[in-house]
Parts: C-alpha cells; sequence; structure tokens
C-alpha cells in the first residue's frame, strides 16, 4: 500500500505521482488495478454522488461511510479524506472527527484554508494524523471567495498564498494541494518545499502530483466544465473503457503529458 514516505519518494525522484477522487468500492477496486497512486474520498461527493451544488451539506460520517466503501476495494493507493465544512472549526472537533475519518480506513486528512489552520495542523500530526492542506481555490469557502475561479492572480496574493503555505508546512502538514492557481505559482509552491509533496489540480504542470474528480475525468460532469479537466473516457472504448481510462491518466501524469498547456493557467506573476 502506498504510503506518505512512498509520495515523498516519488517527489524526491522526480516521478510525478496519480491521484483520483473516488466514493465507491467498484470504482476503488478499477483503480487499484490501474495503479492509481493515491485516492481522494473528496467532500466534491456532495455534489457527484448527492447531487446538492456546493459540498457545505456534506457530514463527517458521509465521509466515513465513503472511505469504508472504498479502502474495501482498493489495497494499492494511499486514501485521503476530507474533513468536511466546520468539522474542524476547533481543535477538538478536528481531532474527534479525524479520528473517525482514519478508523474508517484513511491515512491522512485534507482541510481547507491557510495560515489559520497551523495550531490545528500541529494538533492532529501530533495525535499520529497525517495532514494535506488544501489551499487556493477552497471550495468550502465559495460564498467568502465568491465563485469558483483562479485564485492568487497577482504577484502580491502569490506571495500570500506561499506565506501561508509555508506556515502550515512549518505546523507539519504533510501534503499541499494547490487548485487552481496559476501554473508558475504551482512551479514556485513545489520548488520551494523539497520533502513536501504538493498536489495540483488547475495548478499547472509542475506540481509532483494532479488529482482530478472522477466524474469530470469520465466524461460524467453535466453543464460547465473547467480548463483544468481532460476528458481520458473520449479516448477508450469497449467493456475496460473506465479501467483504461485510469490506466490511460496514470500515464499522462506519469509522463507529463496531462496537463497540457491548455489546461493550465498562465499568468505571469
Ligand atoms: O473534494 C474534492 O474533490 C477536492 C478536489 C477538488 C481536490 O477537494
Amino acid at each position: 500500500m502506498i504510503s506518505l514516505s512512498d509520495l515523498r519518494q516519488f517527489k524526491a525522484q522526480g516521478r510525478k505521482f496519480s491521484c483520483l477522487t473516488c466514493y465507491d468500492s467498484s470504482m476503488a477496486k478499477a483503480m487499484e488495478l490501474a495503479e492509481i497512486d493515491s485516492i481522494l474520498i473528496g467532500d466534491s461527493l456532495g455534489m457527484t454522488v448527492q447531487g446538492h451544488d456546493s459540498t457545505l451539506p456534506v457530514l463527517v460520517e458521509d465521509m466515513a461511510y465513503h472511505t469504508a466503501a472504498v479502502r474495501r476495494g482498493n489495497q494499492h493507493a494511499m486514501i485521503m479524506t476530507d474533513l468536511p465544512f466546520m468539522s474542524y472549526a476547533t481543535l477538538e472537533d478536528a481531532l474527534k472527527n479525524a479520528r473517525i475519518v482514519m478508523q474508517a480506513g484513511a491515512q491522512m486528512v485534507k482541510i481547507e484554508g491557510g495560515a489559520w489552520l497551523s495550531e490545528t495542523v500541529q494538533n492532529l500530526t501530533r495525535n499520529g494524523i497525517p495532514v494535506c492542506v488544501h489551499l487556493g481555490l477552497t471550495p468550502q469557502s465559495v460564498h467568502v471567495l465568491g465563485g469558483y475561479k483562479l485564485q492568487a492572480k497577482s504577484r502580491e496574493a502569490a506571495d500570500q498564498l506561499i506565506a501561508d503555505c509555508r506556515a502550515v508546512v512549518e505546523a507539519g502538514a504533510a501534503v499541499l494541494l494547490l487548485e487552481c492557481v496559476p501554473a508558475q505559482l504551482g512551479k514556485e509552491i513545489t520548488e520551494l518545499f523539497p520533502h513536501t509533496p504538493v498536489i495540483g489540480i488547475g495548478a499547472g504542470a509542475e506540481t509532483d502530483g494532479q488529482v482530478l474528480v472522477v466524474q469530470d475525468m469520465l466524461g460524467l460532469s453535466f453543464g460547465r466544465v473547467a480548463r483544468f479537466v481532460r476528458n481520458f473516457m473520449k479516448e477508450q472504448s469497449g467493456e475496460t473503457a473506465i479501467l483504461d481510462a485510469f490506466k490511460a491518466y496514470h500515464q499522462a501524469v506519469q509522463n507529463q503529458s496531462f496537463p497540457a498547456r491548455e489546461h493550465t493557467f498562465q499568468v505571469e506573476l
């Protein structure tokens, strides 16, 4: 089973790693067969599974239920689970809720924010819970951000994001996840933290790992699709199409043909 130390080793070796969201056991098995390196049980399940229009209604119990289902289907990937909206607002809540998803099968929890999470990161880490901090476009704060849009578009905003990354890494964050930021910033942050794997979604081609929402890369998202998404199902046919799409994604991340320039945000900072 892939662990945090493997992700660190992949970074040291310059070997890019694949990550997909997953919420159920049969998809998890297909991802195991395709050797996807890491799985995120994302609170995006609020939209993709539950049909809500944001991640805000998702509960810790939902995350634990889907984490356990995914773990039963996959013994290969490193599993990371989101702590949902308002479930880590206090140190006590963070610890109590992280315990629930870790006991369901997660190897790491993901929380959204910046420097203000330092104490939470430190407390979880001290208690044996590795933490991934999600920065940039943080969907749980959609009402503060005013929509799902590109973040850190100016040098000043990029430097603020770097300061946030530094604070959480110093507090013990094991992994950073950057969403919807200029490709140049994704590269800068990946290089600035040589021992911290950085996963990107719409953060350019230079991050250590890439993640996509599984429905997006299978062409199952209806309506507007984000610039950073590539539909890997389009190239497949026949009864193994889903498995082949996962294999194609894993390969494209490893050989860096995904993300291509058209999937990235090119902004001069
Ligand atoms: O919940 C989720 O699926 C995520 C990804 C968009 C990274 O956080």
